[in-house]
């Protein structure tokens, strides 16, 4: 088979490899892609949110046989659905299910609606209103934009001060553009060992009949070590999640993941594609942080290399509709990602960088943003590189990611060197 993944990043070179080891797979094609994705794939120099643009190589090239659209804004725009009504196989959902991660509203509605735990919140689309209830529920609080916001458009607010800042910052400065005409306030969840809150990314396969989680993994989203500095997209990720066990994954199967399905089924929604589950251990038992309605990037990065069963396999018993029929299965041991950014992520940073490889070893490099110019690898992003290593333990995959990392070289790299540190003792 021929496959096409959308998208430019780690998330999807990781996905990439993954599908390499199909035996089924003959060629590969990555739109638009990275320097990285070009050594195993076809870059296809195509804009993807422009669906007529995708949907003209599609129909240009009947070989190849499957699509994997994996960023947040082409499932949002529905290029699933562009896609299947040009009679195109596709892994991912379509525009009206993938709702769930594209409006914070919609999902905190259906949590209330379906009953699924996660933190008590109202809605507004009055800047007005808004204030007041924040006044009333007092600090810590959350503010979330209700669209998409690159990840950034969440406000945990320590005071009341910050609070209000950040309300008319989301809606009258619109900081996040239209994403925060309305405004989800939301109570701060308390962890319930350590603060701030326990957090685990559960992603998961579905077809909207069965739902299989997959091997869990903690992201970690602050730039700086000891979780200090700004909210970036991910500086890394380890798997499997320390404090997970058999009886909590009983409890979110149960609780959460079967209902989140059903729900969707009951809206008319079907989700069929990767749905991703971030979630905190609470003091009153776990809750949903967050839907995506994709893979998590970097918690791809070390979800798939522990992937045991053929990937291609799982995607089209998904389109399909047959996940029940598959056993997945994961390997033992543990992976970490260690992502080496651009001095100055998540704000202003240079480009351009040469990058120099050395010896990493086993790992595998998975590259974000990189790009060749005359001939030369380069930077071309904030998350330039992310290290993922295995190995028997944690610690050892830790050991093997930094080695490697260290061997890496750009102008002003930058990467924690916590990544693997947290909830140790379960
Ligand atoms: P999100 O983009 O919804 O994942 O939020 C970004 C981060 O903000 C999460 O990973 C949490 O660390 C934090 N966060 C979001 N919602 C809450 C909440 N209700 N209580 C405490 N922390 C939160
Ligand atoms: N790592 C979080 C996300 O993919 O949104």
């Amino acid at each position: 088979m021929q496959v096409l993944v959308i998208g430019n990043g780690g998330r999807e070179h990781a996905i990439l490899l993954a599908l390499k080891k199909s035996k089924r797979v003959e060629k590969l094609y990555c739109m638009k892609g990275n320097a990285g994705t070009a050594q195993i794939a076809q870059n296809v120099d195509v804009d993807y949110m422009n669906a007529e643009a995708v949907k003209k190589f599609a129909l240009e090239h009947p070989e190849i046989d499957y699509y994997v659209v994996a960023p947040d804004d082409p499932l949002a725009m529905g290029l699933v659905d562009e896609l299947e009504a040009i009679g195109k196989r596709c892994f991912g959902p379509r525009k009206n299910a993938a709702i769930i991660e594209a409006s914070k509203a919609f999902s905190k509605n259906l949590m209330q609606k379906y009953g699924i735990p996660t933190a008590e919140s109202r809605t507004f689309d009055s800047y007005d209103k808004a204030l007041e209830y924040v006044r009333e529920k007092g600090a810590p609080i959350v503010l979330k934009a209700d669209g998409l916001a690159l990840g950034k458009g969440v406000l945990v607010c320590e005071d009341l001060k910050q609070a209000e800042e950040g309300l008319k910052e989301i809606m009258l400065d619109k900081s996040f553009g239209a994403a925060g005409n309305v405004v989800v306030v939301e109570e701060y969840m308390r962890g319930l060992k350590y603060n701030p809150g326990e957090e685990v990314s559960v992603l998961s396969f579905t077809d909207g009949k069965t739902i299989v989680p997959m091997i869990t993994s903690c992201d970690h989203k602050r730039a700086n070590d000891r979780d200090k500095g700004l909210n970036t997209g991910g500086m890394g990720t380890f798997s499997p999640c320390p404090f997970w066990t058999e009886e909590l994954e009983k409890e979110v199967l149960e609780k959460i993941m079967v209902p989140t399905m059903n729900a969707m089924n009951a809206e008319g929604r079907t989700f069929k594609g990767c749905l991703y589950f971030g979630l905190m251990r609470t003091d009153k038992g776990m809750k949903v942080v967050e839907y995506n309605s994709r893979f998590g990037d970097p918690e791809t990065q070390v979800v798939l290399p522990m992937l045991k069963t053929d990937l291609l396999d799982i995607f089209e018993a998904v389109t399909d509709g047959r996940l029940s029929d598959i056993k997945i299965e994961w390997e033992d041991g543990a992976c970490v990602c260690v992502v080496l950014a651009s001095g100055g992520y998540p704000l202003s940073y240079a480009k351009g960088k040469e990058i120099t490889v050395g010896d990493v070893g086993d790992c595998d490099i998975i590259h974000a943003g990189t790009a060749i110019k005359d001939g030369k690898l380069v930077t071309s992003g904030g998350r330039v590189l992310g290290v993922v290593a295995k190995g028997k333990t944690l610690d050892i995959a830790r050991r093997k990611a930094y080695q490697a990392a260290e061997n890496i070289h750009f102008e002003n790299k930058h990467f924690r060197t916590d990544i693997g540190n947290k909830y140790k003792n379960g």
